[in-house]
C-alpha cells in the first residue's frame, strides 16, 4: 500500500473515531486559549515531518479545542451538522482538488453546481432560468444578490457601476427590516451602500417586517432607485416576513429590487407543510441561503439566485483575456459569485440532495421543526420559563424568570434581575455540556436561543437536553 493511501485510510479512521464520539463527548471545548496555543504553537521547525505523524498530531491536539457543533446536541446559532453523503464528497473535493472557477478546468464541479442549481430552483420553487452563485456562505450570497440588484436599479438609470463605479452615481436608496440580519449590513457596506444609511422599516413582535410601515417608506421613495431587504426566517424567532404585501409593494415603485435573506428560512419552502410559511417567496428578485446550515453540508457552503440572470452575471463576471471562457452551454462558475479560483462546492450538495432526495428533505425540515416544538413545550411548564416565540420553525427563545418555588408564577424579580438569571442559566447549560446554546437579546430582553438544524437530533436528544436546561434552571435558581 502506497504511503498517500495509508495515510488516507488512518486519516478517516481518526474522522470516523471523532464522530462516532459526538454524542459522547461535552459538546463545549475542553481547553482553553492558552492550552490550544501551548499545544499548537512554538517556532516552525526548519525540517519537515511525516505526514502521518502531522496528521495524527495535529488531530490529538485539536480535539480539547473543538465543538461538538456538528453533533446531535448543538443547538446553538443556526448550525447544522454535515450529512453523511456531504462529508464523504467533501472529502473527494478535497481530493480531487479542482478549480470550479472555470468550465475548462473543472468540467464535472461546474456539471455539478448546474445541476443543482436545477434542483434547489425546483425545490425553492423559485422562477425557471434563474442563476445560482455558489458562495462560501450567505453574507457572500447576500453581497452577491445585491449586487445584481445594484447593477439593474442603475442600470436603469443609465449607469454602469462595475464600469464607473458609485461615485457620481445616481442614489440609491436601501430599505431594511428592523431585524434584518447583520450580514445585510455587512453586505452592503462592501457593496458601498452603507450599513448605515438605510431605511429601517419596523417589524412587528415576532420581528417580521410590517407592510404599513414599508409602505409608507416606499412612498417617499418613488423617484429613486430602491433595494428592499426582506428576510424568510429571522435568526432569533424563525419568523417570516409577510412576502406577498412586501412584494406587492415593492412593484408598484418603478425601479426597485426586492432580496430576501433565507439564510436557513427558505428551506421551509421545501416542505408541503411549511411552505406557507414562505408564500411570495417567487415574487423576489434574489434570494440567499445556506446549504451548510440547514441542508446539513460541510462548510462552507452559501448559495445566491437571482431572477435577472443577466443582471447577475453583470455584476460579477471576471471577463478577462486570459482565461478560457467557454462560449456553449458550459458554465463557468466564476460569473456567478465574487470569486475566481475556489473550491468546488457543487459536490457536497450534490450529495446531500441526492441522499435525501425530495421527501428526505422534506422529512428533515419537518423534524427540525417539530423536535423546536418539543424542545419548547418541555420547557414551558418549568418554574419561571416564558418561550418568547411563536414557534413556527426551528427556533426557540427561553427566558428564565428567577422564581424560587415550583408554582411557574414569576416572583417580582425586575428585567434586569431576569436577564442575569437567564444568562446565568445558559452559561450553566453551556457548561454542564449535555447540549450546547447560546444566548440573545430579543427586544431588549436576554433570552436563550435555542435552534434545531441538525439531521442527527432525535427526540431522545431533545429531551436529554430539556432535562438538562431544566436541571440547571434549578441548579442557578438555588431550588
Ligand atoms: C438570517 C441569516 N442571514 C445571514 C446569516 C449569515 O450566514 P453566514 O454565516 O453563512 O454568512 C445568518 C446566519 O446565522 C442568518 O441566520
Amino acid at each position: 500500500m502506497s504511503d498517500r493511501r495509508t495515510l488516507l485510510r488512518q486519516t478517516a479512521d481518526l474522522a470516523a473515531d471523532y464522530l462516532e464520539g459526538l454524542d459522547r463527548r461535552p459538546v463545549h471545548a475542553t481547553a482553553t486559549h492558552d492550552e490550544l496555543v501551548a499545544a499548537m504553537g512554538g517556532a516552525l521547525p526548519d525540517r519537515g515531518e511525516a505526514p502521518g505523524e502531522v496528521v495524527a498530531d495535529l488531530a490529538a491536539i485539536a480535539e480539547p479545542g473543538l465543538i461538538a457543533s456538528n453533533g446531535p446536541r448543538f443547538f446553538g446559532f443556526v448550525i447544522g451538522g454535515s450529512l453523511p453523503s456531504a462529508l464523504a464528497a467533501d472529502w473527494l473535493t478535497s481530493a480531487w482538488d479542482q478549480n470550479a472557477g472555470l468550465y475548462v478546468i473543472g468540467p464535472s464541479a461546474s456539471v455539478a453546481e448546474e445541476v443543482v442549481a436545477g434542483w434547489l430552483i425546483d425545490l425553492f420553487g423559485l422562477p425557471e432560468g434563474s442563476s445560482v452563485g455558489f458562495s462560501t456562505g450567505a453574507t457572500m450570497a447576500s453581497f452577491t444578490a445585491l449586487a445584481a440588484g445594484r447593477h439593474r436599479v442603475l442600470e436603469r438609470l443609465g449607469w454602469n457601476v462595475e464600469e464607473d463605479g458609485l461615485i457620481g452615481a445616481p442614489d440609491i436608496a436601501v430599505v431594511v427590516g428592523a431585524e434584518a440580519h447583520v450580514t445585510i449590513h455587512v453586505s452592503l457596506q462592501m457593496l458601498g451602500l452603507g450599513r448605515n444609511r438605510v431605511h429601517k422599516v419596523a417589524a412587528d413582535d415576532q420581528g417580521r417586517m410590517r407592510p404599513d410601515a414599508l409602505r409608507e417608506t416606499l412612498a417617499g421613495l418613488r423617484e429613486q432607485a430602491v433595494l428592499v431587504c426582506a428576510q424568510s426566517g429571522n435568526v432569533n424567532t424563525g419568523g417570516f416576513d409577510p412576502l406577498p404585501e412586501i412584494a406587492a409593494a415593492v412593484r408598484e415603485l418603478p425601479n426597485a429590487w426586492l432580496h430576501v435573506d433565507g439564510a436557513f428560512g427558505l428551506w421551509a419552502a421545501t416542505s408541503p407543510a411549511l411552505r406557507h410559511l414562505a408564500a411570495g417567496l417567487a415574487e423576489a428578485d434574489s434570494w440567499t441561503t445556506d446549504a451548510h446550515k440547514w441542508l446539513n453540508v460541510p462548510y462552507d457552503s452559501g448559495i445566491a439566485i437571482v431572477r435577472d440572470a443577466a443582471a447577475h452575471h453583470q455584476a460579477m463576471t471576471l471577463g478577462a483575456a486570459y482565461y478560457v471562457e467557454t462560449t456553449g452551454a458550459e458554465r463557468d462558475p466564476y460569473n456567478w459569485v465574487a470569486e475566481s479560483s475556489r473550491r468546488a462546492r457543487g459536490f457536497p450538495l450534490y450529495a446531500a440532495l441526492r441522499e435525501l432526495g425530495r421527501d428526505g428533505l422534506a422529512e428533515m425540515i419537518e423534524r427540525s421543526c417539530s423536535i423546536a416544538r418539543r424542545m419548547a413545550d418541555g420547557l414551558r411548564d418549568a418554574p419561571g420559563v416564558t418561550i418568547l416565540n411563536d414557534v413556527v420553525l426551528n427556533q426557540v427563545l427561553v427566558r428564565f424568570a428567577p422564581v424560587a418555588t415550583a408554582n411557574n408564577s414569576s416572583d417580582d424579580a425586575g428585567p434586569a434581575a431576569i436577564d442575569s438569571h437567564t444568562r446565568a442559566v445558559i452559561a450553566a447549560v453551556q457548561a454542564d455540556g449535555t447540549c450546547w446554546l447560546g444566548g440573545t437579546t430579543w427586544h431588549e430582553m436576554a433570552a436563550m436561543r435555542i435552534s434545531v438544524s441538525n439531521w442527527s437530533t432525535t427526540e431522545a436528544d431533545a429531551d436529554v437536553s430539556v432535562a438538562a436546561i431544566r436541571r440547571c434552571a434549578e441548579a442557578v435558581a438555588g431550588r
